[in-house]
């Protein structure tokens, strides 16, 4: 049986649009802070390729740390498994930006999904492709993910207001650069990240830039990278046991799908083989998380029985 989802997408959107405790804009990056916190769009992708759209879900947004998923993915294409001699795939229980466990664990991260996590991908990144051609290869395959890629970009305001305040994570690159877990100018590892994460899409988009990891590998465009299925299946199981920092636990207990989030109030989720979900509503939990993004999917996989556990 086939759930009809129009009708669950347009009363998921209603409920939480009237919802006045929308969470809580993040401050430290100064265009984020500016954003209507009212903004909820919703994508979903299936996988015979119908995609479902509620809300504002062709706006474009700031996807922040969901770009550590793909960040992730082309590492593991590019640089191979000795990736994991640099970051480690354990959940950290700790806050996104957190340094204290690096002291203890010689500088190496417990995720590619934690800011230190994945400034060594960046730097890892750069290493095997140089900067100027890993700035271009990594837009070019997110790009390649989506189906009008041409309108994803790098949001230069962001990516400096970022380099600009981002003092937490100049202390990150340089602090792991003395255990030489990150091996590259700490500027430059610093300016791709920031420009990773400044990467705007819509969430149209970004359910597109899933259909990998939905598919297990699979095709995932016809100009793109190939993608292993084994690449897929690593990226989704880190998604799953760390993709919402010290949430991750409660994340997957409320809506049991791996999931990145990012503080621009994106999440990408994925029921594997089923769908790819991108949720977008700006203001974040205590961990950092979308708060109504958070609840949609929890009301999403209620109505369809698509969490996986
Ligand atoms: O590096 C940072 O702090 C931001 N560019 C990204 C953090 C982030 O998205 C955490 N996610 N929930």
């Amino acid at each position: 049986m086939t759930t009809d989802l129009a009708p669950i997408l347009t009363a998921i959107t209603a409920q939480l649009r009237r919802r006045r405790d929308r969470g809580v804009l993040p401050r430290y990056i100064a265009p984020l802070a500016a954003v209507d916190p009212r903004k909820f769009g919703l994508a979903v992708l299936e996988a015979d390729g119908r995609m479902h759209l509620a809300g504002d879900a062709e706006e474009p947004f700031s996807i922040q740390s969901i770009s550590k998923v793909h960040a992730l993915t082309m590492a593991l294409e590019t640089v191979g498994s000795t990736l994991w001699t640099h970051v480690r795939q354990e959940p950290s229980g700790s806050a996104f930006n957190s340094i204290t466990q690096l002291e203890s664990e010689h500088g190496i991260p417990r995720n590619p999904f934690i800011n230190a996590g994945a400034i060594v991908v960046t730097d890892q990144l750069i290493t095997r492709l140089g900067r100027q051609q890993a700035r271009h290869d990594f837009l070019a395959f997110m790009r390649s993910l989506t189906d009008d890629g041409a309108s994803v970009r790098y949001d230069e305001a962001i990516a400096r207001a970022e380099y600009d305040s981002g003092f937490r994570n100049v202390a990150l690159a340089n602090y792991m650069r003395t255990f030489g877990t990150v091996q590259n100018n700490t500027s430059a590892v610093l300016r791709q990240y920031f420009h990773q994460c400044a990467l705007t899409m819509t969430c149209r988009q970004l359910a597109e830039s899933g259909r990998f990891l939905m598919t297990g590998g699979r095709a995932p465009s016809r100009r793109g990278m190939a993608i292993a299925s084994r690449t897929a299946r690593t990226v989704a199981a880190v998604m799953m046991t760390c993709g919402h920092y010290d949430g991750s636990g409660s994340f997957a207990v409320r809506v049991g799908l791996p999931g990145k989030s990012g503080v621009g109030g994106g999440i990408l989720a994925i029921v594997p083989g089923i769908a790819s979900i991108a949720v977008w509503s700006p203001g974040l939990n205590e961990q950092g998380n979308s708060l109504l993004g958070t609840e949609a999917l929890e009301l999403l996989v209620e109505a369809t029985g698509w969490s996986v556990l």
